[in-house]
């Protein structure tokens, strides 16, 4: 019971990878603050993340585009219980435009959701986290290799690995680590929903999709004392699927 006592905020937390997440975390003790856009989902979480474990979950619609609403569901946390011992800033949206159709509100639509929300939830946890707390992004694969028609996406999710750079360096003397996950392809309704994956522009082997689970699995590590040592560091959850020639 590597998070029993501990109280983690996930991001994004009513679907998909953070949903997971969630439960991965509560079936190892976690007390679970959801922060979510989505007000049905966090609804339909809750009794999951309960059933798997969670001694206690908070629900809050939080868009994490918003250091207000991010500040509200941090100071939410801290009411509740007293602490904050991890943040998991999964929260993410992509968007599909060739680039001479993107303006400038497209980028700052992405990057606000996917970069700035991993900022904000940083800050409070560098205000608020005692040593010993620790911070996972969600990046992406395409940090690293990408595609067409998703530029802001590619470039948000390279800026979280700058982001989780800084963040250790920073991090490193409050006694907080912070951490990333790269995720490939995996079965959440963001990889369905991909006009590209639909379109068949990206082709994805049946084989390289992972699951929910695999990485949730990553973070619950990178989130534990178990990756006590572990610093600022990039972890490659796709399944071998960057290495095909
Ligand atoms: N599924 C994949 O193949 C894949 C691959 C690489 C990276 N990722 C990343 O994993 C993360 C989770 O994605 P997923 O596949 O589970 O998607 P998902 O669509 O299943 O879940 C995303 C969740 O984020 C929430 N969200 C969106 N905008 C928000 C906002 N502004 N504030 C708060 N919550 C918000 C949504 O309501 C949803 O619950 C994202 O950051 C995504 O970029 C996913």
């Amino acid at each position: 019971m590597r998070f029993q006592d501990k109280v983690v905020i996930i991001t994004g937390g009513a679907s998909g990878i953070g949903l997971a997440t969630a439960k991965r975390l509560a079936s190892e003790g976690a007390r679970i603050v959801l922060a979510d856009i989505n007000q049905d989902n966090l609804d339909q979480a809750v009794p999951e993340v309960q059933q798997a474990g969670a001694p206690d979950v908070l629900p809050s619609m939080c868009n994490v585009a918003k250091e207000d609403e991010v500040m509200a569901t941090v100071k939410a946390t801290l009411d509740k219980f007293g602490r904050l011992d991890a943040v998991i800033n999964n929260a993410g949206l992509m968007q599909f435009k060739a680039l001479e159709e993107l303006s400038g509100d497209d980028w700052l639509r992405v990057l606000s959701v996917d970069l700035l929300g991993a900022f904000y939830f940083t800050k409070q946890a560098f205000l608020h986290m005692k040593p010993g707390g620790a911070v996972v992004n969600v990046s992406s694969i395409h940090a690293v290799a990408t595609e067409a028609l998703v530029a802001p996406y590619a470039a948000a999710k390279a800026a979280v690995l700058s982001l989780t750079r800084s963040s250790a360096i920073e991090g490193a003397p409050k006694g907080l680590r912070i951490n990333s996950v790269l995720p490939g392809a995996i079965d959440t309704p963001m990889l369905w929903n991909n006009p590209n994956v639909k379109s068949g522009v990206e082709k994805i082997n049946p084989s390289d999709v992972g699951k929910p689970e695999n990485v949730a699995a990553a973070i619950a590590f990178l989130a534990s004392d178990d990756a006590e040592f572990v610093q600022g560091s990039e972890l490659l959850v796709d399944g071998g699927r960057l290495d095909h020639l």
